[in-house]
């Protein structure tokens, strides 16, 4: 996720992007970059300068004159092509006199680059979205417009985009486009704007319209013209914006979590987008391991603090379920310690959203001065653990501001399970036809997160129930188990409520004297192979006295007859139903938590990454 901002039609248009950057920030911040139509060429400048990129930029973007007209900016949160100079936007063509902001992922960007390179254009970056520019060069080059040179390199591209490019021959006019990926326009007096969302251009204007999907519009001072793909004109969708700045940048929810939790669809499917190599099969972001590499495998050691922890837990059913490895999974903070056995034939897995939690960091560096073959899972591209390992999966969700994981901790589970078809697959424990039966499946995600997420009301109406609640358990088995625990994890760090997760089958020898009415028990009981047995756990702690909540497959009321409390979610395979399932537990602690008065955001003593041991 990125922000994307222009302007033309502004006596000084530099101070309005920079301006806007800094309210887009939220939704990227690894570099940062400005480009103008001034004096019949493109002036441009970029800096990679992690979360001081957008004020380092503000710092040094000094235009030739005050004479220029359009203008477009960019802050980054990289998908393609590590955070650097050479990878910020805005990107040129190759007569430098195109440039073009992205916020997206193209696709077949891989097919479009080597075609571009055939026709002979150098590509001066790694990333997807510089194919972009090229191909509105070759349009251009042909007699088109800027906006019928856009509509026609849409025909090409896969992928989600929202585009705005310049040109130094029409220094005034900005082609914007949008596919998947948000775009509003605005207009005021002589000017037009456009940006990725509404935060940037609050300051400038209150009259916007949002883009449709394929829809391409060309601003020009104080004008506006929308065309669809084929190049009919539109009238453009009016926006009434009531928000406040700081409620727009949450998108109008009253917190960032509710926010990313709404994001989580998104972030599956962002995850899962451009997962084929050019043979077809599964491939890694930044892959130096190879499939010999990964077949030589024997152990496979997965390394992680917290919510990453758990995301762990349900990859080692995977994987061994998949690929046939074995598969140890260790709490970061204690992995080092136990001496553990490693040699060349392991592969030790860190997974860290911010890629930066020392705990983890150091246990990655324990595991490769043992030898072990190194992968980094982490939302942050070139973070310290992604530049550590030997390759990285990305999980691609977007900045998370809240503390609490949510869409990060779906992304890593997606990002998990796809390296566990990646192992299956080279070993042939699975065939090309299964794992594309899983990789369907794992498409159909996002759809049963929505569906989850759209019943926020039924989980509002059990948290007000248990309002008065202090003690919680939360019950799983199988992968029902890292799903009750995360569950847990989100009530302790939100709402400072006392909650332990627990693998159902393990009360009976002990915990089960907690229990006692007025006690909480919140149980996974979708449908898996020990969904009997959870059952009679689920009877064992009713009959104790204990409110229960059950998370259950629709329409499953032989579950639902055993507890006090039903939180319904669609059915999905055993192995992909942590995804689901998780859902209602985060917004049953967001619940708790707002009920209980606590800010969601920023919850006491945490913070957003660990860097001390
Ligand atoms: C989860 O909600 C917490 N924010 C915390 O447990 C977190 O998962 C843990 O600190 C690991 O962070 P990482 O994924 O950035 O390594």
């Amino acid at each position: 996720m990125c922000g994307i901002i222009g302007g033309t039609g502004l006596d000084e248009v530099l101070p309005v992007l920079v301006e806007g950057l800094r309210r887009l920030e939220y939704r990227g911040y690894d570099s940062a970059g400005v480009a103008l139509a001034d004096g019949g060429s493109i002036w441009r400048v970029r800096v990679a300068n992690g979360t001081n990129s957008v004020a380092e930029l503000a710092g040094v973007a000094r235009p030739p004159s005050k004479g220029s007209r359009a203008g477009i900016a960019h802050t980054r949160w990289a998908t393609h092509g590590r955070p650097s100079v050479e990878n910020a936007h805005p990107h040129l063509d190759c007569t430098g006199r195109i440039a073009l902001v992205h916020n997206g992922i193209v696709e077949n960007h891989l097919s479009l680059a080597e075609a571009l390179t055939d026709r002979g254009h150098v590509l001066q970056s790694a990333t997807d979205t510089e194919v972009l520019v090229h191909l509105i060069e070759e349009e251009v080059a042909r007699g088109l417009a800027l906006v019928e040179a856009v509509r026609s390199v849409l025909a090409t591209v896969r992928g989600s985009l929202a585009i705005a490019v310049i040109s130094a021959d029409d220094p005034e006019t900005i082609v914007a486009a949008r596919r998947a990926t948000p775009l509003i326009v605005g207009l005021r007096d002589h000017a037009a704007f456009l940006a990725s969302d509404i935060p940037a251009l609050l300051g400038q204007t209150r009259q916007l319209y949002v883009l449709d999907d394929d829809e391409v519009a060309e601003l020009r001072p104080g004008a506006l013209r929308v065309l669809t793909l084929a190049g009919a004109e539109v009238e453009p969708r009016a926006l009434e914006v009531a928000w406040s700045l700081e409620s727009a940048q949450k998108g109008g929810f009253d917190d960032f979590m509710s926010k990313e939790i709404r994001e989580q669809p998104d972030a599956v499917a962002n995850t899962l987008l451009d997962r084929l190599g050019p043979d077809g099969s599964l491939a890694f972001d930044d892959a130096e391991l190879s499939a010999e590499e990964l077949r030589s495998v024997d152990k496979v050691c997965i390394i992680a603090c917290g919510s990453s922890h758990h995301a762990a837990m349900v990859a080692k059913y995977a994987v061994e379920h998949w690929a046939r490895l074995p598969v140890e999974v260790d709490i970061a903070s204690e992995f080092r310690y136990r001496d553990p056995v490693l040699d060349a034939r392991t592969l030790a897995v860190g997974v860290s959203q911010s890629g930066e939690t020392l705990d983890t960091l150091v246990a990655m560096r324990e595991a490769r001065n043992s030898g072990a073959r190194l992968i980094a899972v982490s939302n942050v591209v070139d973070s310290s653990m992604a530049r550590e390992a030997q390759a990285a999966l990305y999980t691609h969700a977007g900045p998370e501001v809240g503390v609490a994981a949510t869409k990060t901790f779906l992304a890593q589970l997606v990002a998990l399970e796809l390296l566990a078809l990646m192992l299956a697959e080279v070993r042939g424990t699975l065939s090309h036809a299964e794992v594309s039966g899983w990789l369907s499946k794992l498409h159909e995600v996002p759809g049963l997160v929505r569906e989850a997420i759209r019943r926020s009301e039924d989980v509002d109406a059990v948290a007000k129930a248990l309002a008065d609640a202090r003690d919680f358990f939360y019950l799983g088995r199988h992968v029902g188990f890292p799903v009750a625990l995360e569950g847990a994890l989100k009530l302790k760090e939100l709402a400072y409520l006392r909650a332990e997760g627990y693998p159902a089958g393990e009360l009976k020898h002990g915990p089960i004297a907690l229990i006692e009415p007025g006690a909480v028990v919140v149980a996974v009981a979708t449908r898996n192979r020990l969904w009997e047995k959870l059952c009679s756990n689920v009877q064992e702690v009713a009959s104790r006295g204990a409110t229960v909540v059950v998370i259950a497959d629709d329409g499953d009321h032989e579950t639902a007859a055993l507890a006090d409390h039903v939180l319904w979610v669609p059915h999905a395979d055993p192995l992909i139903s942590p995804l689901v399932d998780v859902v209602p537990l985060q917004l049953l602690a967001y619940r708790l938590a707002r009920l209980h008065g606590h800010d969601p955001d920023r919850p006491r003593n945490l913070a957003k990454v660990v860097t001390v041991e």
